[in-house]
């Protein structure tokens, strides 16, 4: 229990570096399937957080973007930029995706070395056309507890609703709570970089 409890506290401070914002609930994760025929190389690229799930606090990133890299020997890097909504200071972190089961299977995970804490996320992609949305879903256990963590992605800086919409019926589909989405500010982003 207060292994659990060390864990959740350790994984919302990791937040406020990355705004992985956590959905902390009761019970364990529920069971959610993921796509299949991922097709990993299709999703490499850039993507824009469109919405995420969040907790408590807003620690909001905003402008929030990732570049997915193959690096070879099947590994694959990822660039995570935003920039503070308070402060307006712009970071970058590095981070490691890894296929974790067969290579069609979206269930990848997720680390970033280079925080203090050393985080092995799981990054479970329930649905993409590649082109315009993906949607992701980060689920662990602790205990009696579980956090959940959900982003859409999409491709466009500023998706159409129609775009949106499609994202939604993934999430929908999944039968994933809509109610803790919130949007992720993307307007005003400096050119340069972003
Ligand atoms: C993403 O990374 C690749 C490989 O480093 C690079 O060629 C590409 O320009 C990057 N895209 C963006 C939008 O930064």
């Amino acid at each position: 229990m207060a292994g659990g409890i060390t864990a959740i506290a350790v994984l919302l401070i990791t937040d406020i570096a990355m705004t992985w914002a956590q959905v902390p609930a009761l019970g364990p994760c529920p069971e959610i399937e993921t796509m299949q025929g991922f097709n990993m190389q299709r999703y490499l690229g850039q993507w824009y957080e469109a919405e995420r799930y969040f907790a408590l606090f807003e620690f909001a990133g905003k402008c929030v973007n990732a570049n997915y890299t193959d690096i070879g020997d099947g590994r694959i890097s990822i660039l995570n930029r935003q920039m503070s909504s308070l402060t307006g200071i712009r970071s970058t972190i590095e981070g490691e995706v890894r296929l974790i089961g067969r290579t069609d299977e979206s269930k990848l995970s997720v680390k970033f070395p280079s925080l203090p804490v050393l985080v092995d996320a799981p990054y479970w992609v329930l649905g993409t056309d590649y082109e315009n949305y993906a949607v992701v879903w980060s689920c662990s256990n602790f205990g009696l507890f579980s956090t959940r963590n959900a982003w859409i992605l999409t491709r466009s800086r500023h998706p159409t609703l129609e775009i949106m919409e499609k994202a939604y019926s993934v999430v929908d589909k999944h039968g994933i709570s809509r109610a803790y989405f919130i949007r992720t500010d993307q307007k005003n982003c400096p050119k340069m970089l972003y």
